[in-house]
This record gives structure tokens, sequence and C-alpha cells, in this order.
């Protein structure tokens, strides 16, 4: 088992990880918080696959679990799914001594955590991830949030874990395709930080994978080493910027691109992470053509890139005007200037704010065309 530390200004916490951890989530515990009742939320796939170990070992250790089974998927999260949470934690008499476990992908975090950042003003939680994007990305950091009708996320806090547990022998059980969507995430801190980590990614394609293959199946034994690097890389940068105000927006590389990608289609045709994975393509093309990347390193990234995700082909509707609207809700966006994450070499970027659109739109027209 890893143990990665995060401190932030607001908390310091552990993150463990490892291969059959979620038996052993009650004694992980019982290091950070004493006895008391806990509130499970999970989700009606991992549910019964993973809730009955999780709650034996809260058991075991001497907590008092209660679940909750949510439908999942990115519907859920919203208000009146956390009022619902809120009701079952009174009913079940949880206070301040209690805790949340949030265990599933990203959605049961986010939501979970919401609801221990607001029940009686705050109360402890953990993250048990249970998909590749959480173990990277989501659990790690504090962002907890629900989806309003007018955007993803509008509603939330920062607000930090107890613990995060996370047990890559879920992973098997994982759809391929959320497997993907999760390394698209992963490759992105090799790119925004890690050169070497990046060398190491190119290295161990050119030697061990076979075109077509994903890295779960052809390198399971390294695929915790890298999680483990995402996670290090993920809680440095948060520690030096807990709340977004400068270092932590470069986490957003390929997000701009992602995001007007995904409105533009309704959230209904990409993964999240897939959305990601053609974001920092163009992103990388954006580079190139605003001379910010040598075209050198940006044919190395885009190798890369392609020969470890797999991309779901460009809506066949979708018309470059629909993106170019998109991009101008961003929740990024500095005024009426665009912010775009640019690579400047691998394990490298930089912050841009308002590109020439007519180079934005030549990578969008690029994209779809
Ligand atoms: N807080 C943050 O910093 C942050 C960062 C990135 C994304 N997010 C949020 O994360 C969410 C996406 O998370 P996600 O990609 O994990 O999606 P998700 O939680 O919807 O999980 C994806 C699917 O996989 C299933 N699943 C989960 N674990 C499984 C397992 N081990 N075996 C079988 N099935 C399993 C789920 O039931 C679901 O159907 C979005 O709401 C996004 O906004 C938050």
């Amino acid at each position: 088992m890893f143990t990665i530390r995060v401190q932030t200004p607001s908390g310091r916490y552990p993150v463990f990880l490892g291969r059959g951890l979620l038996k052993n989530t009650g004694l992980l515990l019982a290091g950070q918080l004493p006895a008391g009742p806990v509130l499970v939320v999970s989700d009606k796939n991992v549910a019964p696959l993973y809730a009955r170990q999780c709650l034996q070992s809260l058991q075991a250790a001497g907590y008092k679990p209660y679940l909750k089974v949510l439908a999942g998927g990115e519907q859920v999260k919203t208000l009146e799914t956390a009022a619902g949470l809120y009701t079952r934690a009174l009913q079940a008499g949880l206070d301040r001594r209690a805790a949340i476990v949030a265990l599933g992908g990203g959605v049961v975090g986010d939501l979970a955590g919401f609801v221990a950042a607001t029940y009686l003003r705050g109360v402890p939680y953990v993250q048990v991830p249970t998909t590749l994007l959480a173990m990277v990305d989501s659990s790690v950091g504090g962002k907890v949030a629900v989806n309003h009708p007018l955007g993803k996320n509008l509603i939330g806090s920062f607000y930090q874990p107890t613990l995060v547990v996370s047990d890559v022998a879920a992973l098997k059980t994982l759809p391929a395709r959320e497997f993907n969507a999760g390394l698209a995430e992963l490759v992105k801190y090799a790119l925004i930080w890690d050169r070497k980590f990046f060398i190491d990614l190119e290295n161990l394609q050119q030697k061990n994978i076979p075109a077509g293959n994903s890295l779960l199946h052809a390198a399971q034994p390294r695929l915790l080493k890298y999680i483990r690097r995402a996670i290090r890389i993920k809680g440095e940068i948060v520690s030096r910027d807990e709340r977004e105000n400068d270092l932590r927006r470069i986490l957003n590389f390929g997000h701009t691109f992602a995001h007007a990608l995904e409105a533009a289609t309704d959230y209904a045709y990409y993964l999240h992470g897939e959305a990601v994975a053609c974001g920092m393509l163009l992103a990388v093309r954006l580079a190139e053509l605003l001379r910010v990347l040598e075209r050198n390193a940006a044919r190395r990234i885009r190798t890369l890139l392609r020969r470890l995700l797999k991309f779901p082909p460009p809506p066949p509707a979708l018309k470059p005007q629909a993106v170019a609207k998109a991009l101008f809700y961003d929740k990024k966006k500095e005024g009426a200037a665009l912010v775009f994450i640019l690579p400047q070499a691998a394990g490298r970027v930089l912050v841009c704010k308002a590109p020439p659109f007519n180079i934005v739109q030549q990578v969008i027209d690029e994209y779809l065309y």
C-alpha cells in the first residue's frame, strides 16, 4: 500500500492506494476518526459489487454503517438528491460525530462530498473512488458540487476529505469505455507537469503495448505506479493552490474545448474523459498554430495521446458554430476572454488568454471536418 499525503490550508489527509484496500476501509478510517455512525453513499452499479465489503469492514472496526444506494449517472448530482441524503442521515440519527463515505465514481464522490460539507454545517467524509477518473482526479482536492439546471457543478464548495481509500482492484469491473475516460485524465498529468512521466509513458507504449491494446491489460502492474504518480501531482498542485486562484488552473488542460464539446452535444455524446482527450488534442493543435509549441513536440504529444487513448469520432451532426458558441459560456472565461491551458513542451503548460479567435475557429473546423 502507498500513502500519499495531501496538505492544503484547510486540511491534511492521507490518500491510501493499493490493491484490495476496500476490505480495510474501516481500519484505515479508524486511524483518522473515532467510531460512530457512517452513511455510505453508493450507486446501483457499484453497490452490488463493493458495498458489502465496505460495510463489513466498517462494522468490524466499530462503526455503525448505513447504506444509501443512488441510481447513479450525472443526472443524480442534484440538490434534490442531496436533500434525500440529508433526510436519510437525519432519519438514521447521524450527528456531528458521524461521517459520510462516498463509494463510487466522481458522481457519488462530488455529491456525497457536497452533502458532507453542508450537513450539520459539515461532517467528515471519506472518498472511496472506484473509477480511474475518480482515483486520479475527483477524489483528491476537495472540489464538491451538484449540478444546476443551468450548468454542471455550479453549486458547490471546496471541502477536503478526511481520507481517500483507492483500491485499484475495483478497476477490474470498470467498463472499458469508462477506463479509457479515466486514462485521459491520468495522461493529462504527464503532459502538464512531469516530462519524465511523459517519457515513461512513451517508452511503455513502445516497449509493451501493441497498438490497440490498453494500458490496463498490457501492463497492469505498472498501472498502480502511474496512478500513484498522478495522485502525487494532483496533491502537489492542490496543496499549492487549493481554491484554483492560479496554479490549479493548469489541471484544466484540455477542458476549455472539452466543456464546449460536451455542452454543444447536450452532455449526451462524450464521457467527460473522452471530451478531455479530444480537448487535449485540440489544445495541442492550438498551441502549435500559435507557435507556443514546436511542431516536433506537438507531433510527439499527439502520437502518445492517440496510442494510449481511444477517441470517439467527432459527432456527425455537430456544427463548428455550436462549439464556438459553447466556448463563450465557459466558467473559466475571464471577462470576455477565453482562457486555454496550452502545452509549451511535454510536461509544461502555460495559461493563454484570449488567443485570436480565427485560430481557435480553425482548430474546431479541422476537428469537425
Ligand atoms: N471534484 C473534482 O475535482 C472532479 C474532477 C473531475 C470530474 N469530476 C466529476 O466526476 C464525475 C464523473 O466521474 P466518473 O467518470 O467517475 O463517473 P461516474 O461516477 O458516473 O462513474 C461512471 C460509471 O461507472 C460505474 N462504476 C463506477 N465504478 C465502477 C466499478 N468499479 N465497476 C463497475 N462500474 C463502476 C458507475 O456506476 C457509472 O455508471 C462528473 O460528475 C464530474 O463533474 C469531479
